[in-house]
């Protein structure tokens, strides 16, 4: 098992990366403070994983929440169904909530966690490649609004998270090379050591070599929390995560989240940021190139090939959460690394987008 510490000056926590730990028995429970455990999942993650983390917190009155399965359902009526359950069973703040499941459930379960009582125990167990990646560390948790995505939510920390990579031997593989749009990113972002990972040991991801994922996992994770230590709250650094993400929330905004899954959407958005930097000759076309063909080497999609408004695409771009004024703050690639940038002249954005959606 791989350990990293999350050195938050207020609220430092472990993640734990390893094979197995679901049938940890003592790991989970040592994490859970209170009588009482309500662990949030879907309907699908339910019948392949519940039982057996049940069974790892056993002795704790158990509760569970099932949601159903989608990014629609990262959505105020599944965030009040846990709240409801909450207040209904008469949880403290020192009892626990475990967010089973991906991104969605993570974010949603986190949120509601943060929201119950001003905030109650969280203890995230990722079981996508793209949450334990991540959206389980670094405490970001949101719901959607029908305007946009991750439009309510708040900053977060769980008080550990618990990576088993077993759990990817049921990841459906779309949902699987999804993950890699998030970890590409890190590669963007300087993390040589990723992308030597990626280039060097392909076959070995895609047969989901439980060593390599590991040690995957654990450099993501790794590049993340330095990056939260320093910014936890996303008053500079920590933006530069969002690299290719005020794109991609706004082609999931505009196709209702019904084509893309998320890391797709995220590996068009860093195609189109690459594409921004290009034009601005802050890189040059060879680096496009690198990043496209390693984008389709892992089955990820770098173009949108559908029509949609380029009026209405910056519309949605100009509500995202980075903005502080009116012009449009994006992530670029400069050489090897990324900056955070205002881009004033709106009409080469609307060029990058035009050029996508042709
Ligand atoms: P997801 O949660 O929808 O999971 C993907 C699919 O895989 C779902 O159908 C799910 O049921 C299924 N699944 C998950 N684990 C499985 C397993 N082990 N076996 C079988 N099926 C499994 O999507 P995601 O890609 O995990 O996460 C995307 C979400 O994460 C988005 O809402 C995005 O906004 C959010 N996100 C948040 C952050 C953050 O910092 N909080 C960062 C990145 C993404
Ligand atoms: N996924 C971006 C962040 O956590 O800041």
């Amino acid at each position: 098992m791989r350990l990293l510490q999350l050195p938050l000056k207020d609220n430092p926590y472990s993640i734990h990366i390893g094979s197995g730990l679901l049938n940890d028995s003592s790991l989970l429970k040592s994490y859970c403070d209170g009588d009482n455990v309500l662990f949030v999942t879907n309907e699908t993650i339910a019948p392949i994983y519940l039982d057996r983390v049940k069974n790892s917190v056993a002795g704790k009155n158990i509760h569970q929440v099932i949601i159903a399965d989608g990014e629609v359902y990262k959505s105020r009526e599944s965030f009040f169904k846990i709240i409801d359950y909450l207040v209904e069973h008469g949880f403290r703040r020192n009892d626990t909530l475990i967010a089973l499941g991906g991104g969605v459930i993570g974010d949603l379960s986190g949120f509601a966690a943060a929201s119950y009582q001003r905030g109650m125990n969280l203890v995230q167990i990722p079981t996508s490649l793209l949450s334990q990646v991540d959206s389980s560390v670094g405490g970001k948790t949101a719901i959607n609004h029908q305007q946009g995505k991750n439009l309510v939510g708040a900053f977060y920390q769980p008080s550990a998270v618990i990576i088993d990579v077993d759990t990817l031997d049921t990841l459906p593989d779309r949902e699987y090379f999804s993950g890699f749009g998030e970890i590409i990113k890190y590669a963007l972002l300087g993390e040589a050591s990723i992308k030597r990972l990626l280039s060097s040991q392909i076959d070995k991801l895609f047969e989901r070599d439980r060593k390599t994922l590991i040690e995957l996992i654990y450099l993501s994770c790794q590049m993340k929390s330095e990056i939260v230590a320093k910014d936890e709250k996303e008053k500079g650094e920590r933006a530069l995560l969002n690299l290719g993400h005020t794109f991609a929330h706004a082609l999931e905004t505009l196709t209702e989240y019904k084509h893309y899954l998320h890391g797709e959407a995220v590996a068009i958005g860093i195609m189109m940021a690459l594409s921004l930097s290009k034009i601005k000759n802050l890189i040059d076309s060879q680096k496009v190139e690198e990043y496209q063909q390693l984008l389709e080497k892992l089955k990820l999609p770098v173009n949108i090939q559908r029509k949609l408004s380029v009026d209405a695409f910056l519309a949605v771009m100009t509500k995202d959460k980075k903005n502080q004024s009116k012009a449009l703050r994006l992530v670029l690639v400069k050489q090897d690394r990324c900056i955070l940038k205002e881009e004033p002249n709106t009409q080469l954005v609307a060029d990058v987008i035009q050029e996508f959606t042709a």
